[in-house]
């Protein structure tokens, strides 16, 4: 059965409480938090101050997303803050094995990131290290954009470099996933769905994130 994870971005800042009861009354089995720095990415979102808060409350996973330069800079103030999981870019990281190897030291499962242009190829050196890889399918920086078609391609091949090796490694697809796709993207070999505007744009997020829980 495909993780589902709910991204807090498309919430309504206003009423945080009241989106975290929805995720936590759903069958969502973690909670996306992204976070944007305005220089690798073209936003500004939220920080570990917020976080903070969300955590209090959120009985979910805290799968944390850095969209920022020198994301380990940031590690332990996101340890400190509730992250379980701490995913950074690959295309902002020229010390890639050494911040992998420090977020795990901090107790957290590392996850790496690629945009849509980075082949997946890229992780052939880095995949034994790493729980969790968040491909993009859709350019960083912005909730409710569409799916690039080509990730299901991208999936295919990530999903045959982890089984022929025999690892334990999560996919997980980030951007336009909507409930039409959502099982394609599943069929393709994904394991963990992000779902920002498809569930909290919902009419009811709860029953949405039911309805992806059964694809
Ligand atoms: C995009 C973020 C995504 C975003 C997904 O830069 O990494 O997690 O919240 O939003 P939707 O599901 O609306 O495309
Ligand atoms: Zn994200």
């Amino acid at each position: 059965m495909a993780i589902i994870a709910p991204s807090l971005l498309a919430a309504n800042f206003l009423n945080l409480q009241a989106e975290c009861d929805i995720v936590n009354a759903s069958e969502a089995d973690w909670l996306h938090f992204d976070v944007m720095d305005g220089q690798f990415v073209p936003n500004i979102s939220f920080g570990p101050m917020v976080l903070e808060f969300v955590r209090k409350v959120v009985k979910k996973t805290c799968d944390v997303h850095l969209m920022i330069e020198d994301p380990a800079r940031y590690a332990e103030v996101f340890k400190k803050a509730g992250a379980d999981h701490l995913t950074i870019h690959i295309e902002a990281c020229p010390r890639l094995h050494q911040d992998i190897t420090y977020i795990k030291s901090l107790g957290m499962k590392a996850g790496v990131a690629v945009n849509p242009h980075t082949p997946v190829s890229m992780l052939s050196d880095i995949l034994h290290e790493i729980s969790i890889v968040n491909l993009m399918s859709v350019n960083p920086g912005f909730g409710g954009q569409q799916f690039i078609p080509y990730t299901l391609e991208k999936i295919r091949q990530l999903k045959q470099m982890i089984t022929e090796r025999g690892l334990d490694v999560l996919i997980e697809i980030d951007g336009g996933v909507t409930l039409e796709n959502a099982k394609e993207i599943l069929d393709a070999g994904a394991d963990v769905l992000v779902a920002g505007s498809t569930v909290f744009k919902a009419k009811d997020p709860v029953a949405t994130i039911a309805q992806l829980k059964t694809l």
